[in-house]
């Protein structure tokens, strides 16, 4: 039989942490020889240019373009995004199959009206985007969920649901101190309860603090469906004790760990969502080696007035030269019409660097860079540690609050901002990080352990590498 191609199709959720780690697995996988499809929501949809030789397909849909897409309705965005692209994923998928010459055998009526057997396809969606999944089981096409974040974090989501369904929710504020059994050292303010913090969940207005539209599809998305395989952007070595063996027995299928995925896709690979501004790496060039204070908090988390304006005259006091990434319109980092105080980039000079949007990646292996002060998002995590740069947490919501608790607590390669804070508490932890002193230095080469951990992950015989391998021939044995 002559060789035929083998297709992946992704199917990433539209948001920047999670977009980026699926692309860059389809350029690890396109190099492997598999061809890539995109199916894709028009709302922060990829650019085809960063990516000349995959295909795109658009599931757009006027209905759901004209949903308000801020973050306080995303939930609702997403659960119609899954509703409405269904139908018109599937009928691409079985067109796609017809005029490719795949095998596409439709089966008798009796057995399945709309059954479709393709060994020349799979699909590798985000969980969020489960309508995916659905239509894989009705087509027959194999699928496997990327998990784009730590398995502590999914281990998490496991035991709010089970509080929940036991009925111990809310929590009394006694116990948020408290370690949560089944995931130590974490304790119970770090689990990632919807609303942003513990003790807004002990005054929501519903009974246990979980509104039924947030469980429903927390239910959906911690499931696989039928999925075949998990791919995590993690390392067991880094992930707390068991987090990952307890969700392999509990899930019951294959667990393929490929971290740090950013650095294992070419590092050319664009993809950012936001154009880039590149004049920060022209700045940091002027820079001594580690001086600089990267300040972003990725695509979503936002400060409000006081934290802004707290955080502009904390690193001005600090004396520490920083690069501040303050996005705009249309993912706003500041809540209303908050302003950066007067006259506040004159008053800086040439210490200070602001941007819309940085080549975060490139910033962060740059060699003035010496800290990051960060929302945690899992990507920036990543990036930062593999980079070794120690970081100061100011998680918000979702994982971040686990993985902030990963890099002080755990790793030991950072500090964390208090939730409430003022100029001195910033002035403060900036100098405790970022100059010499013992704690600081201490903290710096813990972080760089870290990068030579990485770099041993994804050298042939490490993990990272054996994982990829294994995955490959995992999904190579899935065209059969
Ligand atoms: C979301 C969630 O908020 C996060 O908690 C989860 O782990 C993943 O999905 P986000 O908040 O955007 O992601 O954070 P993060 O995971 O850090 O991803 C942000 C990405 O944007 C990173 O890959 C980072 O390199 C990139 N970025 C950020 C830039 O390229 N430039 C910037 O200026 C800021």
């Amino acid at each position: 039989m002559p060789s035929q191609k083998r297709y992946v199709v992704l199917v990433p959720a539209p948001l920047q942490g999670h977009i980026t780690p699926i692309l860059q697995l389809g350029t690890i996988l396109e190099s492997r020889g598999f061809s890539i499809i995109v199916a894709h929501s028009d709302y922060n949809a990829p650019d085809p240019k960063n990516h000349p030789s995959f295909s795109f397909l658009s599931l757009s849909d006027d209905e759901v373009a004209s949903y308000d897409k801020s973050f306080q309705n995303m939930l609702m965005v997403l659960v119609a995004m899954n509703k409405k692209y269904r139908a018109k994923f599937r009928d691409y998928l079985v067109d796609h199959m017809i005029q490719n010459k795949v095998e596409v055998e439709v089966e008798d009526e009796d057995e399945d009206a709309d059954g479709v057997s393709s060994g020349r396809c799979v699909i590798i969606y985000d969980r969020i985007m489960y309508c995916a999944d659905e239509v894989a089981k009705e087509l027959k096409i194999p699928s496997i969920v990327m998990r784009p974040y730590s398995s502590a974090y999914e281990l998490s989501r496991k035991i709010v649901l089970h509080l929940k369904e036991v009925g111990c929710l809310p929590l009394p504020e006694t116990q948020i101190e408290d370690m949560v059994p089944e995931l130590q050292p974490f304790r119970y303010k770090d689990l990632p309860f919807p609303q942003f913090t513990t003790l807004a969940m002990t005054t929501s207005t519903n009974n246990d603090g979980i509104p039924e539209a947030v469980t429903k599809f927390w239910e959906v998305t911690h499931s696989n469906g039928s999925s075949q395989a998990v791919i995590w952007n993690t390392m067991e070595e880094i992930e707390s004790e068991k987090t990952l063996s307890v969700l392999e027995q509990y899930y019951q299928i294959p667990f393929f760990c490929i971290a740090p995925i950013h650095k294992m896709a070419p590092q050319s690979l664009k993809t950012s969502l936001l154009q880039e501004d590149n004049s920060c790496v022209e700045w940091l060039d002027k820079q001594s080696p580690n001086s600089v204070l990267y300040v972003s908090l990725g695509s979503i988390a936002t400060m409000n007035e006081n934290e802004l304006i707290e955080t502009a005259w904390g690193l001005a006091k600090s004396e520490v030269p920083f690069l501040w990434v303050i996005r705009k319109w249309p993912n706003d980092m500041m809540k209303g019409n908050v302003k950066l105080p007067d006259h506040f980039e004159e008053i800086i000079g040439e210490r200070g660097k602001i941007v819309v949007w940085a080549p975060q990646k490139e910033v962060l292996a740059h060699s003035a860079v010496g800290g990051f002060w960060s929302h945690c998002g899992w990507n920036s995590t990543m990036e930062s540690i593999s980079e070794g740069v120690p970081m100061i947490c100011k998680p918000s919501f979702s994982d971040q609050r686990i993985n902030a608790r990963y890099v002080t607590d755990i790793w030991k390669v950072g500090l964390q901002l208090e939730r409430s804070f003022d100029r001195g508490d910033v002035e403060t932890i900036v100098r405790r990080l970022m100059m010499d002193g013992v704690e600081g230095n201490a903290i710096r080469k813990r972080a760089l352990d870290f990068n030579y951990k990485f770099e041993v992950s994804m050298q042939k015989g490490g993990c990272s590498y054996e994982s990829l391998d294994k995955f490959t021939e995992f999904i190579s044995s899935l065209y059969m």
